[in-house]
């Protein structure tokens, strides 16, 4: 992402990336591959893809165990990312702006007490303890990949359930069309809230078509245990097929509105990082390609780049939410 270092100065800091390109395949394909005569090595290649997709838990957390989804699109069969990994190199800003600072700084977020409040246009406006929140719709587990607009990837098991579970309880009003996730800003416990890099606190947006789609999910876990700090705790969305930083983290407020919502990014730098921010291999960055992409984790010296797949892989599912949209316009 870029760091705002006086009123106008930028600098943007991006690791050079090399990665490569790893077996790729979905059970679609599988499927295919079955309905063709070969049911028997499908079948055995179903199984060794299904343990490169098991999931072992850390034992560093409190479990969280989530029932495999049964959401189209929420377990693709590629291998998942290491747990040292997916919690040693994040983005967390309130935190620091290196990779490292959330791992290293996160411990000083109190998850408990915690409140979400849910407000704005909506019949059933309120405040939910986090322990209720985690109760109102059963645990899945969920395999996405996350795209980083910066040019990395992984493959990172939640638990959660999908976000429309929250918004059907609240009842939204026939004008609310967008939904802002306002997330915690503490200077106490967040040692970079007090700094320039962006205007606090963090805050995303969703149009509501997209925020009632199944695949967008209210996230608790990950790795089958309570999220940790660094990755959003208690409580966070993953929006599979957006940049990574739509799925705001520690969430404390979700505001139904019928204007679409100012956005951290977005007001940082409108030109480089749009509202929609749908992954679009087709769709350049204004300073880098959105082609390729590096899966953190299978570095290499030979490795080569994955190839960045349009909305993320999870096109089927969630093109026509844009259909007839000009996504170079709307980026
Ligand atoms: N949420 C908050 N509150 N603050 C942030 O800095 N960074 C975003 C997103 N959510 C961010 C955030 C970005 S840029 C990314 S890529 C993802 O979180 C990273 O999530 P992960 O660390 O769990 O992989």
């Amino acid at each position: 992402m870029l760091i705002k270092t006086g009123r106008e100065g930028f600098i943007h800091s991006i690791a050079s990336e090399i990665t490569p390109e790893a077996a790729y395949r979905e059970r679609r394909q599988l499927l295919k591959l079955m309905a063709g005569g070969v049911a028997g090595a499908a079948l055995a290649s179903w199984a060794s893809r299904e343990a490169i997709a098991q999931v072992q838990r850390p034992g560093k957390l409190a479990a969280l165990p989530g029932a495999k989804s049964a959401v189209a699109g929420a377990a693709t069969m590629e291998k998942v990312t290491e747990y040292k990994d997916a919690t040693s190199y994040n983005n967390f800003y309130e935190f620091g702006t290196d990779k490292s600072d959330p791992a290293q700084n996160a411990h000083t977020l109190k998850t408990r007490p915690w409140v979400v409040e849910v407000e704005g246009l909506v019949k059933k406006p309120g405040k939910f303890a986090i322990d209720d929140l985690l109760k109102l719709a059963p645990m899945e587990e969920r395999i996405y990949r996350l795209r980083c607009v910066e040019g990395w990837s992984m493959v990172i098991p939640w638990e959660g359930y999908s976000l429309s579970a929250l918004i059907n309880k609240v009842e939204p009003l026939g004008n609310a069309k967008f939904v802002e996730f306002v997330t915690l800003a503490d200077p106490k416990t967040m040692p970079f809230v007090g700094s320039r890099v962006l205007d606090w606190p963090y805050v995303e947006g969703l149009r509501m078509d997209e925020a009632m789609h199944p695949l967008t999910l209210l996230s608790f876990g990950m790795y089958g245990e309570v999220l940790p700090n660094q990755n959003g705790a208690p409580v966070r969305i993953v929006v599979p097929w957006k940049y990574g930083f739509k799925s705001a983290k520690s969430i404390v407020k979700i505001r139904f509105t019928e204007k679409e919502p100012p956005t951290a990014w977005n007001k940082a730098a409108a030109n480089e990082y749009g509202f929609y921010s749908n992954v679009n291999p087709n769709v350049d960055h204004p300073r880098w390609s959105q082609a390729t992409e590096r899966r953190i984790g299978e570095d290499g010296l030979f490795a080569k780049k994955r190839k960045t797949l349009m909305f993320n892989g999870y096109e089927q599912q969630v093109g026509q939410l844009y259909a007839g949209m000009d996504l170079k316009k709307n980026y």
